[in-house]
């Protein structure tokens, strides 16, 4: 995993100030209780210039979160969408990822969050394959982890809050220690939910299942690309609770998410799925050629910068 590529600016709270400048009081709320709400989102070179992969369904996701948690961003979606293509334009990067981050800044020392002021920032940077050079092409392997998924009823894994994701570094810390590329964790009852940055697929005789976002997952919008390519290209997609059993016996195994994008799992606590496989290459040959402008019919995903 790359560290943070420096990028000229930053947008915060309506104007692009410089990327050293984007500070915040060390008082701030979100520091201490975690209430912020984010986004990741990529931003591909294609043939007619940049463009932003899904930017309007990632910010209807950023602006829900943040409703979930009771705070009201102080812009329209419009606003957001406009601000984040201004954000990549002002820095000059032909392709990127977009963090856009919504927080309880300076202003309440109590866990309600009520009465400190809400910041919004958007900072955007160069980031290459999340989960290695080589996971695209070969696949990386998995281990379940010992965490469980955040529950539905505490830090609801559907809220893409600050909070949620110590859960994801615990889980990814401990892969890592095993020497797996990435966690998958269980939900509460046992089944599988996703990865600790990414949703999970399975493909077992042409069938591609899913875990359904009842279990507690976040409704990735790589997965629903996914799931729409799929079902374009004529296979059956379930949306299904999977046991860790149906991860070891799948014939196919891979992540999607804004960061992983398609990586496929070539082993899951240490039984060999093996190289990717076919379905898997096709999805992620059409999921690349999606976002980068190649497919006519999934122009709409696009927001040219
Ligand atoms: C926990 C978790 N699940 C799934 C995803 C995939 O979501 P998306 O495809 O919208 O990036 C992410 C990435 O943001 C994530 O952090």
């Amino acid at each position: 995993m790359a560290d943070i590529v420096e990028a000229k600016y930053i947008w915060k709270n309506g104007t692009l100030i410089p990327w050293a400048e984007a500070t915040t009081h060390v008082l701030s709320h979100a520091l201490h209780y975690g209430t912020a709400v984010f986004e990741g989102i990529r931003c591909y070179q294609t043939e007619t210039g940049s463009a932003v992969f899904r930017l309007r369904d990632h910010m209807k996701r950023f602006l829900s979160s943040a409703r979930m948690i009771n705070m009201e961003l102080p812009y329209r979606h419009e606003e957001l969408v406009e601000a984040a293509l201004e954000t990549i334009r002002s820095n000059g990067f032909a392709s990127c990822y977009i963090r856009p981050i919504a927080y309880r800044g300076y202003g309440a020392v109590g866990v309600n969050p009520r009465s400190a002021p809400i910041d919004v920032a958007i900072a955007v940077w160069p980031w290459d394959a999340y989960l290695g050079d080589t996971a695209l092409a070969e696949g990386i392997a998995v281990g379940i982890s010992s965490w469980r998924q955040r529950s539905v009823n505490a830090t609801p894994g559907a809220i893409k809050s600050s909070a949620s994701y110590l859960n994801s570094g615990l889980a990814n810390m401990e892969a890592q220690d095993h020497g797996y590329g990435e966690a998958v964790l269980l939900n509460e009852l046992g089944y599988v939910a996703e990865g600790s940055g990414e949703n999970i697929f399975t493909v077992r005789d042409g069938i591609v299942a899913t875990p359904p976002l009842s279990d507690g997952i976040l409704a990735g919008l790589t997965r629903d690309s996914v799931m729409q390519i799929a079902r374009d290209l004529g296979y059956t997609v379930l949306e299904k609770s999977l046991v860790r059993t149906d991860l070891y016996q799948a014939d196919e195994v891979f992540f999607t998410g804004t960061a992983a994008e398609l990586t496929p799992i070539n082993s899951v606590d240490h039984r060999a799925i093996g190289k990717p496989g076919p379905i898997t290459l096709k999805l992620q040959g059409r999921f690349f050629a999606a976002a980068t402008g190649r497919l006519s019919e999934y122009a709409e995903w696009l927001d040219v910068v």
